[in-house]
Order: structure tokens, then sequence, then C-alpha cells
């Protein structure tokens, strides 16, 4: 589960969007890889909310993360990592539809994949993005303790300052 992360946001409408995405490591930053075709690129250049739950520890994590985009460069070179089919729909969210875009069966979402032309040498296309998270609060809550009162905490960046508070589970 430490793979993936649940990201939720507020889209223009008023509606709360969310989605399971994988959660990377990019230097000593958590990071997701997502479309800039995808509505969720534009929503997510805002404060939104990252949550993970890891049974094995019993350990969740809440977090409230401002967000910068990656270097394009180290989106491409870790692009050319993703399997071919991914590969192939990044190209098709680039020439034929957005992701999360309509389309009229998927028998035609198939006949779109054929038709994607990819450049030689194979390379990522613009939009291929990433956003390193900037969490400025986390609030943890650890379920495995002996007495069974769950543990948890929230932690505030204050002024370069990151400040923790008891909170009643
Ligand atoms: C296990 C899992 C991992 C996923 N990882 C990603 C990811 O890293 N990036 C991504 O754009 N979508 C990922 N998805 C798909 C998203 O959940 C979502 O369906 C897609 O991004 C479209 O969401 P949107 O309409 O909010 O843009 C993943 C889905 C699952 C179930």
């Amino acid at each position: 589960m430490a793979a993936v992360c649940t990201v939720a946001n507020v889209d223009n409408e008023g509606k709360v969007q969310i989605r399971t995405l994988v959660l990377r490591n990019v230097d000593d930053d958590l990071a997701i890889f997502i479309n800039a075709t995808s509505p969720k690129w534009t929503a997510l250049q805002n404060t939104f909310s990252v949550q993970t739950y890891w049974p094995s520890v019993s350990l969740q994590y809440r977090l409230q993360v401002s967000s910068v985009q990656i270097e394009k460069e180290l989106v491409h070179d870790s692009w050319q990592m993703r399997p071919d089919v991914p590969k192939r729909m990044d190209w098709l969210y680039q020439q034929h539809r957005g992701q999360s875009s309509t389309v009229d069966s998927r028998q035609a979402l198939l006949d779109l994949l054929d038709e994607v032309s990819l450049p030689e040498p194979l390379s990522a296309p613009e939009h291929a993005s990433g956003l390193r998270l900037l969490p400025h609060e986390i609030e943890r809550l650890d379920l495995s303790q002996d007495n069974g009162v769950h543990d948890r905490r929230r932690y505030r960046l204050i002024q370069d300052q990151w400040t923790v508070t008891t909170l009643v589970p």
C-alpha cells in the first residue's frame, strides 16, 4: 500500500474529486506522475489532500500539500521506464483525446490507440508531467497501541518549523 495514495481535490463545480495514484519518491520529496491533459492537472496546482493507509503497520497519514512541477527532464527520463501500453496511452492523450475525455466506445478507444504514431527515437510527450508534494500539514493516526487507544497527532509547518498537536482519535 505504500506504493499508492489517494489524492482529493474540490473541482471548480464544488464537487470532491478523488482517485488512487502511484506515490513516488523524487529526491527527498513525495511525488505523483500525471498527465497534463487531465482536468486534475490544473486543479492540483493548488493546495489539495493526500491520504495513505499502510495496513501492515496500522498507520494512516493524511496530508495537506501544495505542489511544484517536477523538472521535465526528470519526468521524461522516468517516462522511459513505463510499460509499452501506458507509453502509447500518453501519446494518445497528446494526439487524439485528453485523459478523462469521452470516447464513443472501448472499441473506438482501441482503434485510436492503433492510430497513435510514436516518435523515433521514442520519447515522452509534452504532457507527461509530475508534481512534487510539499506537505504543510500531516496528520498521523497510529492504530497499533497496546492499550487500544489510537495515537493521533497533527504536524503543522509554521514558518519553517514543524509543530505537533495531539488530537482526540
Ligand atoms: C493502483 C492505481 C494506481 C494509479 N496510478 C496512477 C498514476 O500514477 N497516475 C495517474 O494519472 N493515474 C493513476 N491511476 C488512475 C487514476 O486513479 C485515475 O483513474 C486517472 O488518473 C483519471 O483520473 P481523473 O479523471 O481524476 O484525472 C491509478 C489507478 C490505480 C487503481
